[in-house]
């Protein structure tokens, strides 16, 4: 969700206005989300990084994700929306965690939209703690090495449960991957606006799904040639 600072800089106020109108696009990017048929959306709120940002952004951040649950529970159940998360949750501070585990598991019977927060989440990190996992088991014995294939990978990833991604957005013109769904993301279509995230709404939306659509998915396949002409000598 890039340009929260930038759009914040642009009027004059601190980074943390620019979060706070963010966490309001979360909503309105769900709802047109759900309008437009998407059932999987994953937001990445908050990376293993952003801890090295100051500490009162960070504490801001925290009570804005803190307010959007308590306040928007009500509102997820009433639109079957599903929350989850991926990333290393458990060192989220306590109050987060709290608001977190209820959220879940008070929308947990939802399934029109599963709405995942990426929080404390890294994609090399998520790499090493499914690699840790795996040879955990392989030291049981309930493994075996020559066993581990692409799909073992997969579901040992946080994500393991859901598809991986059709279409990443990337706001605020930014041309990176940023430690994101590293693994997930192999042959997901990218688009970039230049749009900030903050002034993120249904017509970018619209226009990110317009472009997806008129992509050619080929998965590393070869293009379908038109069959030979056959010329009658
Ligand atoms: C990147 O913008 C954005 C973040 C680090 C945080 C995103 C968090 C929220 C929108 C609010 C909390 C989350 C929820 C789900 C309510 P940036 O500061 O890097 O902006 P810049 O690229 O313009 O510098």
């Amino acid at each position: 969700m890039d340009g929260n600072g930038r759009w914040a800089r642009e009027r004059g106020w601190i980074r943390l206005k620019g979060h706070e109108q963010g966490s309001l696009a979360v909503e309105r990017v769900a709802n047109a989300c759900m309008d437009a048929g998407v059932e999987y959306l994953t937001l990445y709120a908050f990376s293993t990084e952003n801890w090295k940002r100051p500490a009162h952004e960070v504490a801001g951040l925290m009570l804005l994700l803190e307010r959007f649950l308590s306040e928007k529970v009500a509102m997820m159940n009433e639109n079957g929306v599903r929350l989850a998360t991926i990333g290393r949750t458990h060192d989220l501070p306590r109050p987060a965690r709290k608001r977190l585990e209820r959220a879940i598991a008070e929308t947990s019977h939802n399934t029109r939209l599963i709405l995942t927060l990426a929080l404390n989440y890294g994609g090399r990190e998520e790499i090493v703690d499914a690699v840790r996992s795996i040879a955990a088991e392989v030291r049981v014995g309930s493994i075996e090495p020559e066993a581990i294939e692409a799909a073992t990978i997969s579901s040992h990833l946080y994500t393991r449960g859901l598809p991986d991604p059709d279409l990443l957005i990337r706001t605020s013109g930014e041309m990176r991957i940023s430690n994101f769904l590293l693994w997930q993301l192999s042959y997901t279509e990218i688009h970039v606006t230049r749009k900030l995230w903050p002034d993120f709404g249904p017509e970018d939306l619209h226009a990110a799904l317009a472009d997806y659509a008129s992509r050619e998915r080929r998965f590393g396949e070869a293009r379908e040639n038109p069959a030979p002409t056959i010329i009658p000598s």
